[in-house]
């Protein structure tokens, strides 16, 4: 099932590649090709978005209309319509309105979006990608699809921090630190840092692994991605990238779902050299934390 699964995601984005989905306004066709390459990427919020069936495999022509349930103990979520569409999906917000929505988690109704949609790594978005990434969703067909309310049985925070006026991503030549900015806007320490009993996120045990993922599939543990003995010290950097691009970890094992291994099969070499770069950086830490 799990291989359907994958195959029909390769074809989505196999079909998201062809030249009619990159045809914008004048002037808008380089903005258009980064946003593709990122939600076909890195930042993949497809993963989520996409409308899935019964196995939870993507029904391709429904795009990012949405539907995923993630049913946890703190909430019953689910992934909002965010195609076009004028009445199901997000075809009457405003660009501005998109942008305080993806980067801050402020809906136009000054409503707050709960998890796991991972505002606080999008908060580091740069201006040019979120840009990018919202003229992507322009571009994609209305589709309607009316997703149920998501409700949660703990109180959301008021914000995720002050309004944010303006974000630059690092320079690419600065490998490491891109590499961070590139594992933020693919939210990977979302699923890679370990979670309290409550759900929180430790933010100092930076890839450490060691959350479960329950689906379709199973159960799926995240990894320890830091250069510990237990994470990826002794892997070599061909093999973190076939883990990465491929789903394959680095005993030559095939993993599972929910990593969103299909879309960042086309990160290109540099991106994909740099987020390497950002995992050997890391403080070496086993799933417990300690040293
Ligand atoms: C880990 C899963 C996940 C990822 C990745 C994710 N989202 Fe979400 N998103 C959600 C969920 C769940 C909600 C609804 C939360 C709620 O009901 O408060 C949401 C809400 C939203 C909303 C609000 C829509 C509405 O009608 O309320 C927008 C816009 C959005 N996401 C866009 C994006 C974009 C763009 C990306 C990629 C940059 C992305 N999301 C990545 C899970 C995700
Ligand atoms: C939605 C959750 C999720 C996201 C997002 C995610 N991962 Fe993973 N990752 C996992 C899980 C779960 C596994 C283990 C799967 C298994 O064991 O079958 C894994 C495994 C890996 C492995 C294999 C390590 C080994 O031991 O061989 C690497 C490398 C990796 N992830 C890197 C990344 C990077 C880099 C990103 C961001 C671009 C990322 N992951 C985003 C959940 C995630």
């Amino acid at each position: 099932m799990m291989t359907r699964w994958l195959a029909a995601l390769g074809f989505y984005l196999l079909l998201c590649s062809s030249p009619a989905m990159s045809q914008g306004k004048p002037g808008s066709v380089a903005l258009l090709e980064r946003g593709k390459y990122l939600m076909n990427g890195v930042v993949a919020c497809g993963n989520c978005h996409f409308q899935r069936g019964p196995q939870g495999e993507p029904l391709l022509d429904k795009g990012l209309s949405g539907g995923m349930v993630f049913d946890e103990p703190p909430f019953k979520a689910y992934a909002p319509n965010i195609t076009p569409d004028r009445e199901t999906g997000i075809g009457r917000w405003t660009d501005t309105q998109l942008a305080k929505a993806i980067r801050e988690g402020i809906r136009p109704d000054k409503t707050v979006i709960g998890p796991p949609m991972p505002i606080s790594f999008y908060r580091e978005m740069s201006d040019d990608d979120l840009a990018a990434i919202i003229a992507y969703l322009r571009a994609q067909p209305a589709v309607s699809n009316k997703v149920p309310k998501s409700k949660y049985h703990i109180p959301l925070p008021p914000s995720y921090g002050p309004a944010i006026k303006q974000v630059k991503a690092p320079s690419p030549r600065d490998k490491v630190k891109y590499g961070e900015y590139l594992a933020n806007i693919g939210h990977c320490m979302d699923c890679h840092n370990p979670r309290d009993q409550k759900g929180m996120l430790q933010m100092l045990q930076l890839g450490a692994g060691g959350q479960e993922f329950r689906g379709p599939w199973g159960v799926s543990v995240s990894r320890n991605l830091t250069p510990h003995e237990t994470g990826l010290k002794n892997a070599t950097d061909a093999q973190i990238e076939r883990g990465i691009r491929e789903g394959i970890d680095k005993n030559g094992q095939p993993m599972k779902p929910p990593m969103g291994f299909p879309f960042y099969k086309t990160i290109n070499a540099e991106d994909m050299s740099a987020l390497i770069a950002y995992l050997r950086s890391l403080k070496p830490i086993s799933v417990s934390g300690k040293p």
